[in-house]
């Protein structure tokens, strides 16, 4: 899908769709008022039949409209003028994108842009446009052979600003926000490939075709034979199990001198079957998605590559499959970690800690400005923050609060755990420094604790996506998710220098 900015007045627009809102109670928007006015009293008209009250997410198509030169006008429902926010504006974006999907109409012209949101400039909501209608417009049928391509796919969104001395903005909005939906659709796609094909190769592969299409991006991709000079024994013990050859995978972006780099770790567990401690059968399907948080890692340092960020940023995957097999490492086994710590593995399926806590102490070498690890580490982390927002847990309260301005900023909700000796206990063994579960309770945060003991050195955040990176069901897909934020996360920090 193609997205361009233009300036200018709806009822001039030669397209085969123009969407304006319509606010409750059938308020029309300054667009909707023009082309009101255009066609001689027909919209307001519409609305005093009834057709249309302006509930947030409604929409109604008029064809051939007089006066106006355009096919269609779609009217959106955007609710209460005074209640709109930026979760209300992405819910009249998605009703406006799906109801273009079902109309014929290949291209349209966009003036929900003009709509007011509290505290969000014209950039924002352009930026958010493109995301969101890349999000609803998303597609995963590459396993599908009969031809599910729609027949009038959507092809071009002109997005509008409210004068020519805007354009500039709304160009960099477009150019961000296609940076930004192109990152999270190949974190999309990464996490939606199956198991047997999404492979820790696989994932080697795909860094290697990424980090070719940018001339400051590159990769290094360490072997398992490498690791083992390093003292990987925690991340090792992990992969024992599997024929897969496991990666760790470094990305290296290159765009400021001397800056110190800011470093995102992300979990790429290929395929979770929670290794000789077994997971029931039940949607295990959904453990090929345990390596979301390497796909978000792949998704924001594309996006970064892409909107030429001036900072550094390196992005580390460690990637394994984890199988049950006679090598595989047992409960109770007690491997020694790169940091030089020995960890009890009481739980095989506990896994996620195992391989970040060797890649977190691999980073050190980067001396971070900050280091963020995004991972599906915990389903605890669904019992407690559901499907809405991913859990944060820092050792640096500025970091926490960089990081929930971002996710203000992008929409992309995250929200804190604590953290603190008691729960850090949890995690003492009786026969080696530490063990990798910390029993029932406190799951996200026993396990952010034993993190946060290989982290000490640094500016260190990590977020639990366990609920945020996919969807089940009927829809069930990868999310994109955090990539939205992390991105956002690294724009501010530009700003700052
Ligand atoms: N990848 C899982 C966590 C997970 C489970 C994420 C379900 C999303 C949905 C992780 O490796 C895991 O198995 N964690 C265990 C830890 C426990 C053994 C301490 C869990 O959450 O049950
Ligand atoms: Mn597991
Ligand atoms: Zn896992």
């Amino acid at each position: 899908m193609d997205f361009i900015v233009k300036s200018g007045h709806p009822e001039k627009q030669r397209s085969a769709c123009v969407i304006v809102g319509i606010s409750k109670t059938r308020r029309l928007s300054a667009a909707a008022e023009l082309l009101d006015e255009a066609s001689g009293g027909y919209i307001s008209n519409i609305l005093r039949r009834g057709d249309l009250e302006g509930e947030i997410g409604q929409t109604l198509i008029l064809h051939s409209v007089e006066g106006t030169l355009c096919d269609r006008i779609l009217l959106v429902g955007c609710g209460k003028e005074r209640d709109l926010d930026e979760r209300q504006y992405r819910k009249i974006i998605t009703a406006a994108v799906k109801a273009l999907q079902n109309s014929g109409a290949t291209e349209a012209v966009s003036y929900l842009s003009e709509l007011n949101i509290k505290g969000r400039d014209s950039y924002w909501k352009i930026r958010q446009t493109i995301e969101t209608a890349r999000v609803v417009n998303y597609r995963f049928t590459e396993y599908k052979t009969s031809n599910s391509k729609p027949k009038r796919p959507l092809k071009k969104i002109v997005v509008t600003v409210p004068s020519r001395r805007d354009l500039a903005e709304g160009e960099k909005a477009v150019s961000d926000g296609i940076a930004i939906a192109n990152g999270m659709e190949l974190t999309r796609n990464l996490g939606n490939h199956p198991a047997n094909v999404c492979t820790p190769s696989y994932l080697e592969q795909e860094a290697l075709t990424l980090a070719k299409r940018h001339r400051n991006l590159s990769v290094e991709v360490l072997n398992e034979s490498k690791m083992e000079k390093l003292g990987m024994g925690s991340l090792l013990s992990v992969t024992r199990g599997t024929k897969e050859d496991a990666k760790l995978i470094v990305f290296k972006y290159n765009g400021a001198k001397k800056e110190k780099p800011h470093v995102l770790v992300g979990k790429g567990v290929t395929f979770d079957t929670g290794g000789i401690s077994i997971k029931p059968a039940a949607a295990m399907d959904e453990m090929k998605y345990d390596m979301c948080g390497a796909a978000s890692v792949f998704g924001t340092v594309s996006a970064v590559a892409d909107m030429k960020l001036p900072i550094n940023l390196i992005g580390i995957v460690p990637a394994v499959e984890n199988m049950p097999s006679s090598t595989a490492t047992k409960p109770g086994d007690i491997v020694t970690s790169m940091s030089g710590q020995t960890i009890e593995v009481l739980n095989t399926d506990a896994e996620g800690r195992l391989i970040l806590c060797d890649a977190l102490t691999y980073a050190e070498r980067f001396e971070p400005a900050s280091i963020i690890d995004i991972a599906t580490l915990t389903g605890a982390c669904l019992v407690a923050l559901g499907h809405h927002m991913s859990a944060v847990i820092s050792n640096n309260s500025s970091l926490t609060n960089e990081l929930m301005y971002a996710s203000k900023t992008s929409d992309d909700k995250i929200w804190e755990l604590p953290m603190s000796p008691e729960y850090d206990e949890q995690i003492n063994s009786p026969f080696a420094d530490m063990q990798n579960i910390g029993g029932r309770t406190a799951g996200t945060i026993t396990a952010g604790c034993f993190l946060a003991r290989f982290t000490k050195k640094m500016r260190w955040a990590h977020l639990d996506i366990a609920g945020t990176a996919w969807v089940s069901g009927a829809n069930k897909s990868a999310t994109g998710r955090p990539v939205p934020l992390l991105t956002q996360y690294l724009i501010d920090r530009c700003a700052q220098n």
